[in-house]
C-alpha cells in the first residue's frame, strides 16, 4: 500500500474507546462501549463475539467512520477514524448483514459496477475488477440476474464482493452469516478463510462461538460494552468442542465404574441423588457411553453440550442470546 506512514503499526488500534447513546426520559446515557482496548494485527482475522446488544455493531460503525466515538481513539492502518475519516473510508471494506445497500432491481454485476464507480474506479479498470470479484465469490454464472431473486447466501456473497471492491486493507464483517442456511454459511466461511490466506485483515462480529473459533486467529468477547477477554481460537476451540456431557439416572455402582474406564471419558461424578454426570472428550466417547448405558438397561439419559454455555457464562458473565448449537 502506498502512502502508509505507519506500515508497522497494527491494522486496527482501539484505545479506551467509549460510546454513549442518550436515552429518552433518562438522565444517564446508555454506555454501548465502555473503555474498549483492542488491537488487530496486519493479516489477522479477529472474531468479535458477544450477545445481542453487546455493542458489536456500534464498534463496527465507529470503525467504518459512520458513527463518532464519545471518547477514546480508533485508528485503521494508522489513520484516525475521526480526523482522517475520508482516508479510512477508502481503506476499509464493510459488510453489514441483510439487504441494506444492495439494489434489488439491478443485477449483481450492475450493483458492483455502481459501487466501484462510487469508489472512483475508471470504467476499464472497473470491468476487470468486477469480473474478478464475481468469480472470487462464486457468483460469475449468476452475475446478470437481478439481485431480488438471489438467496440470502448469494446476497451475502455479493455484499462481500462489494466490501472488496476497493481492495481494502481492512475488511469489517458484521454478523455476516446471520440468517444463512448451513450450506450458505459454510460457503461463506470458506470465503473468509480464503481472504485470511490472502493476507487480508478482517474484523468479524458474530454471536456464534463455533464460527468464531473456526475462522479467527484471535477472538474477543464483548459484553455490555466491555471487552472481557481476548484469546486464541485454540482456547475457544477447546471450550467449544472438547467436552460433552451426559446426565444418566439410575446407574448401579459397577456400571458407573465401567463407564469411567471407557476411553475418552474425562469425568464421572454424582451430581444429585441417583444422577450421574459423565463428561466425554470426543463424540465417539459419547456414543460409546450411550451404547453401554442402553445395553445395560439405563434409558434415562440427558445429553447436552454445556460447555459453550458455561464458557459463555464464565467469559461473558451473564445469560443472554449466545448461540449454543453449531
Ligand atoms: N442509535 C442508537 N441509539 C440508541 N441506542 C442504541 C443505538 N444503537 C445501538 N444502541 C444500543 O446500544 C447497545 C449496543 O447495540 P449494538 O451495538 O447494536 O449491539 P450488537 O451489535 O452487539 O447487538 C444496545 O443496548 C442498543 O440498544
Ligand atoms: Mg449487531
Amino acid at each position: 500500500m502506498t502512502g502508509n506512514a505507519n506500515a508497522n503499526a497494527n491494522a486496527i488500534e482501539i484505545r479506551e474507546l467509549s460510546r454513549r447513546y442518550p436515552r429518552k426520559g433518562r438522565s444517564e446515557d446508555l454506555c454501548a462501549l465502555d473503555t474498549v482496548n483492542l488491537t488487530v494485527a496486519h493479516g489477522e482475522v479477529h472474531g468479535l463475539l458477544g450477545p445481542n446488544g453487546a455493542g458489536k455493531t456500534t464498534l463496527c460503525r465507529i470503525l467504518s467512520t459512520v458513527l463518532l466515538p464519545s471518547s477514546g481513539s480508533v485508528a485503521v492502518l494508522g489513520r484516525d477514524v475521526v480526523r482522517q475519516a475520508g482516508e479510512v473510508k477508502r481503506l476499509i471494506g464493510i459488510v453489514f448483514g441483510g439487504d441494506r445497500g444492495l439494489y434489488p432491481r439491478l443485477t449483481a454485476r450492475q450493483n458492483l459496477d455502481l459501487w466501484a464507480s462510487l469508489y472512483g474506479l475508471r470504467r476499464g479498470v472497473r470491468r476487470d475488477r468486477v469480473d474478478q470479484l464475481l468469480e472470487r465469490v462464486g457468483l460469475a454464472d449468476r452475475a446478470d440476474e437481478r439481485v431480488q431473486g438471489y438467496s440470502r447466501g448469494m446476497k451475502q456473497r455479493l455484499h462481500l464482493a462489494r466490501g472488496l471492491v476497493c481492495a481494502p486493507g481492512v475488511l469489517i464483517l458484521d454478523e455476516p452469516t446471520v440468517g444463512m442456511d448451513p450450506v450458505a454459511a459454510h460457503d461463506f466461511r470458506a470465503l473468509v478463510r480464503e481472504l485470511r490466506s490472502g493476507g487480508h485483515t478482517v474484523l468479524m462480529t458474530t454471536h456464534d462461538m463455533a464460527e468464531a473459533a473456526a475462522l479467527s486467529d484471535r477472538v474477543s468477547f464483548l459484553d455490555n460494552g466491555k471487552l472481557t477477554l481476548t484469546a486464541s481460537p485454540e482456547t475457544v476451540g477447546e471450550l467449544v468442542t472438547s467436552y460433552e456431557r451426559l446426565d444418566a439416572r439410575g446407574l448401579p455402582d459397577p456400571l458407573r465404574e465401567r463407564v469411567g474406564t471407557l476411553p475418552g471419558v474425562a469425568a464421572v461424578t454424582a451430581v444429585e441423588q441417583d444422577v450421574t454426570r459423565i463428561e466425554t472428550e470426543t463424540p465417539e466417547a459419547t456414543r460409546a457411553v450411550m451404547l453401554l448405558l442402553v445395553q445395560e438397561g439405563v434409558t434415562d439419559i440427558a445429553r447436552n453440550r454445556p460447555l459453550l454455555e458455561e464458557a459463555y457464562l464464565h467469559l461473558i458473565g451473564r445469560r443472554r442470546g449466545m448461540a449454543v448449537g453449531r
